[in-house]
C-alpha cells in the first residue's frame, strides 16, 4: 500500500510518501525564519507560506520516494488538531489531488500522527519494535501534553493533560521571557547542558496532585517574577543556570505523571513522542524511569520524527487503510481545528 501524507496543522509544510509502515521519504519544509521575529507562529503568515510552499514540497516528496502520483494509493491529510487557516491549506490540496487523480482520502488527527510515530520503519524495515497493549503514551509537543492509553492502534483513553500551557509552549515562553529566539525548546536545551538545575527555586504544579494532568503557566509565571527585574546583563550572565533550572523544573513535572501513570495503570509498554521529544536531556531521564519501572520505552528513531512531520500521518492513514475508514463525502470534508483523540 502506498500512502501519500500531507500536514501543515502549524509552521511546518510536510508531505511523506510511505509503503506501508515504511517511510520512502519525508520532507519537511520549516518556517521558523518567518516566525522567529514574533516569538511564535502567527497563523495567517504560516498559511500563506503553505500555500507557496506545498506544490514544491508535494512534488519533492514524490521524486524522493521515486513514485509517481499515479503509483499511490491514498491520501492522507491532518484534519486537526491545529491552527485552522493552516490546516485548511493542506485540506484543500489534499481534496484536489484526491478528486483529480481518483484516490480515497483519509482523515487523520495529529496527536494520532504524534503517538503512531513510534511504529514508523525506514526503508530497510528497521527499528523492529515489539510494542505490547496496553501501552502508555506521554505526548509533548508545542501544542499539547498528554498522557494517552493506547489500548490498541485506534483505541485511546486521555488519562491526563495539561490544564493550561503545553510543555513545548512553556519553553518557548521562557526562552522568550530570556529574550532568546523562537522556537525556545532546542535553544534552552543546549544552554542547559551546563547550568545549575538549582540555581533557581521553581514550584512544581499538580506535583502532590493524585492526577495526571500536568500545569506550567504557574512554573512560567514564577519564572517571569524572579527575573522581571533583571537586566539584560544579569540574564545573560546566568543564562545557562536559568535554562537548566526551568528545563529542569518542566521536566521532573512531566517524568513524575508518567511515572505516576505508570504505577496505577501497570501497562506493557510505555511511548514517549512529540516535539519535545527531540531533546536528549529528557530522553535519558525517560530512558531511566524505563529501567526503574522494568518496562520497556519506545521513542521515534529519528530527530525528525518528534517534530511536526507527515510521515506519522502517513501511518495512521496505513492502520486506518487497514480498518477502511475513508472520507466518505470528499468535496465536503473539513477541517477540525479542536479535534479529539
Ligand atoms: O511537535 P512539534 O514540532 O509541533 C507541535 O505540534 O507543537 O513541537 C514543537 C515544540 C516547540 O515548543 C519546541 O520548542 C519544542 O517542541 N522542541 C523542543 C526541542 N525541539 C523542539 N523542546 C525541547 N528540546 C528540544 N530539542
Ligand atoms: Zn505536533
Amino acid at each position: 500500500m502506498k500512502i501519500l501524507a500531507i500536514d501543515t496543522s502549524c509552521d511546518d509544510t510536510c508531505v511523506a510518501v510511505l509503503s506501508n509502515d515504511q517511510i520512502l521519504s519525508n520532507v519537511i519544509s520549516s518556517q521558523t525564519n518567518l516566525h522567529s521575529k514574533w516569538g511564535g507562529v502567527v497563523p495567517n503568515i504560516a498559511a500563506r507560506a503553505h500555500l507557496e510552499l506545498i506544490n514544491p514540497v508535494y512534488q519533492t516528496a514524490l521524486k524522493r520516494a521515486h513514485l509517481t502520483i499515479d503509483e499511490i494509493d491514498y491520501i492522507a491529510v491532518t484534519q486537526g488538531l491545529g491552527l485552522s487557516p493552516c490546516l485548511g491549506v493542506g485540506i484543500d490540496f489534499a481534496k484536489k489531488i484526491a478528486i483529480s487523480h481518483h484516490k480515497k482520502l483519509i482523515a487523520v488527527n495529529h496527536i494520532e500522527g504524534h503517538i503512531l510515530a513510534n511504529f514508523l520503519k525506514n526503508k530497510n524495515n528497521q527499528p523492529k519494535r515489539d510494542i505490547i497493549f496496553p501501552a502508555l503514551a506521554l505526548t509533548v509537543s508545542g501544542g499539547h501534553t498528554q498522557l494517552i492509553l493506547v489500548h490498541n492502534i485506534g483505541k485511546y483513553e486521555i488519562i491526563g493533560q495539561t490544564l493550561d500551557d503545553a510543555a513545548g509552549e512553556a519553553l518557548d515562553k521562557a526562552a522568550k521571557l530570556m529574550g532568546l529566539g523562537y522556537p525556545g525548546g532546542p535553544i534552552i536545551e543546549t544552554l542547559a547542558k551546563t547550568g545549575d538545575k538549582n540555581f533557581l527555586k521553581l514550584p512544581l504544579p499538580l506535583k502532590e496532585k493524585k492526577n495526571f494532568n500536568f500545569s506550567f503557566s504557574g512554573l512560567k509565571t514564577s519564572f517571569y517574577y524572579q527575573i522581571k527585574e533583571w537586566g539584560e546583563e544579569k540574564i545573560i550572565k546566568n543564562i545557562n543556570d536559568l535554562s537548566t533550572s526551568f528545563q529542569s523544573a518542566v521536566f521532573i513535572s512531566l517524568t513524575s505523571k508518567f511515572k505516576y501513570a505508570a504505577l496505577q495503570y501497570q501497562p506493557k509498554t510505555l511511548l514517549a513522542s512529540g516535539g519535545v521529544l527531540a531533546n536528549l536531556a529528557l530522553r535519558s531521564q525517560l530512558r531511566s524511569l524505563s529501567k526503574e519501572l522494568n518496562i520497556p520505552i519506545f521513542m521515534p528513531f529519528k530527530k525528525e520524527l518528534n517534530t511536526d512531520n507527515a510521515a506519522m500521518i502517513g501511518i495512521v492513514a496505513y492502520y486506518k487503510a487497514k480498518r477502511g475508514e475513508f472520507v466518505k463525502d470528499v468535496p465536503l470534508f473539513d477541517r477540525c481545528p479542536r479535534l479529539s483523540l
